[in-house]
């Protein structure tokens, strides 16, 4: 019996974080990046809770960090019926393209957020719709985790799919099982990850590059797959 050849997975060119964000799919001005904080094309939808509710009921100064943050648009509506002293903060890496003057009490950041470094603590850190175009997703959410306030919560869309190993099979199932480990949350129904609290997060995977031509994930929508090499892990409050 001659035995099956192994199907050898075929393992596209894998850009670094330069050229991923000069890529059409990352540098696409096309997306959705307009989303309002309520109704119909809002980050409450998105979120599946109002971002504005759940920052008023944590205290006088409450803190919102939105990675991602296209137009900032939820982050603007919010600055306006929050106290002077909450503290909001967009950081995307085209920034917003509406030159609308920023409110007081709000910061929108131009920068990659793989590079980007919060310099405080927050009270609710989002990522709507915005890990899809990030290289390194698993190493954004493990730094995002260090950056909760105590009992903070961190909320981000993310597509298992898109996480790959360096010889390009899936590692969908491995990726949420680690980031469970880690303390996240993952429903799967609403591609949303969780977390609760901060922490120092150490994930067994190490980045090695992207394929920003992988074609459209559940969105719909071309989005980046993310190659990692197997490591060791973990995780500490
Ligand atoms: C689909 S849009 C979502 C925007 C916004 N969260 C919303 O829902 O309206 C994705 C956003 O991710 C931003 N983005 C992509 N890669 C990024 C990166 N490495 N760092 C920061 N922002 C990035 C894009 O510029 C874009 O504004």
């Amino acid at each position: 019996m001659v035995p099956t050849p192994a199907v050898a997975t075929a393992v596209p060119e894998l850009l670094p974080d330069h050229d991923l964000e000069r890529s059409s799919v990352v540098a696409n001005n096309t997306m959705n990046r307009e989303r309002g904080l309520a109704g119909v094309n809002s980050y409450a939808r998105e979120l599946g809770f109002d971002p504005l509710s759940h920052l008023s009921a944590r205290s006088a100064s409450p803190s919102w960090l939105d990675l991602c943050s296209g137009e900032g648009r939820a982050l603007r509506t919010a600055a306006a019926q929050l106290p002077a002293t909450a503290v909001l903060t967009g950081v995307d890496l085209v920034g917003p393209l509406d030159a609308v003057p920023v409110p007081p009490g709000l910061e929108l950041i131009t920068a990659s957020v793989t590079a980007w470094e919060a310099p405080r603590t927050y009270d609710l850190i989002t990522c709507v719709h915005g890990l899809h175009y990030v290289g390194d997703q698993l190493g954004m959410l493990a730094r995002a985790a260090s950056w909760l306030a105590p009992d903070g919560l961190l909320v981000a869309h993310f597509d298992p799919v898109s996480v790959r190993t360096a010889d390009g099979r899936p590692a969908a199932r491995s990726a949420v099982a680690a980031l469970r480990k880690a303390g996240f949350t993952y429903s799967a129904a609403h591609h949303r990850l969780t977390l609760l609290g901060p922490r120092i997060v150490r994930l067994p995977f190490r980045y090695i590059g992207a394929d920003p031509a992988s074609g459209p994930n559940y969105t719909g929508q071309p989005a980046v797959a993310s190659y990692y090499q197997r490591d060791g892990a973990g995780s500490t409050r």
